[in-house]
């Protein structure tokens, strides 16, 4: 099995790169994590996977003059390590219509809300104030347009009546972790399919993708 050359893309803490990283041990996997890779030298989740002993990098976008010259650094990065697949993992800065065109179909994102809803940021906060009863996260192909793009996954997790931002937002991450591994082992395994803006093909049951989400 070839297994898809995958740089992991982040700007801080790194709790779902963990999650990839933690997936990827398994020789099954059908991806392994080539890079990761943070626009902020100082990431927390940069240092952990060094650590870790794997192939890291930081290209700090402050040194640039504009987006598509720090975008360019980060591709001649990516083309050195023979990147096939990015997985953004809280990697907080918007991308340009050529970085995405130029992975178009070959990098994922995970967004803390169940989209289309919520896009942006402060979704737990926001969710909240809008008093839904059900949230959570998704994760899907990048597109030009922020946080949309065909979903690969998703999980949710009912609000509850005491909840705060952080215990919400801890919940949801809960299942983040679930659901990234889940996405990239189905895109990696070349189990799905995009047709339009759907993704199509996963034989796991509508119940497990909506409500808990299994790595098996
Ligand atoms: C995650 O909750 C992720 O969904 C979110 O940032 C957090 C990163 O946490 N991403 C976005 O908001 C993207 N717009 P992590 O660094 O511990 O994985």
């Amino acid at each position: 099995m070839r297994r898809l050359r995958t740089a992991i893309l982040i700007s801080g803490r790194g709790t779902n790169m963990d999650a990839l990283i933690d997936a990827a041990r398994a020789p099954d996997f059908p991806a392994e994590i080539a890079l990761v890779l943070s626009n902020r030298p100082d990431a927390p989740g940069l240092a952990r996977a060094n650590g870790l002993g794997l192939a890291t990098a930081a290209v700090d976008h402050k040194i640039y003059a504009g987006r598509e010259e720090f975008e360019r650094s980060m591709q001649i990065l990516l083309e050195l390590y023979r990147i096939d697949f990015i997985c953004l993992a809280g990697f907080m800065r918007l991308l340009t219509p050529w970085f995405i065109g130029a992975w178009s179909g070959r990098m994922l994102n995970i967004h803390p809300a169940l989209l289309p809803s919520f896009r942006g940021l402060h979704t737990h906060q926001r969710a909240l104030a809008d008093g839904v009863k059900i949230h959570g996260c998704t994760v899907h192909f990048v597109v030009p347009q922020m946080d949309e793009g065909p979903i690969v996954a998703q999980a949710a997790v009912p609000v509850l009546d005491d909840d705060t931002p952080q215990t919400l937002g801890a919940r949801v991450l809960e299942q983040e972790h679930m659901i990234y591994p889940l996405a990239l082992r189905l895109v990696a395994s070349g189990a799905v399919r995009i047709e339009g803006n759907r993704v199509l093909g996963a034989t796991m049951r509508a119940e497990d993708v909506l409500l808990a989400p299994s790595l098996s």
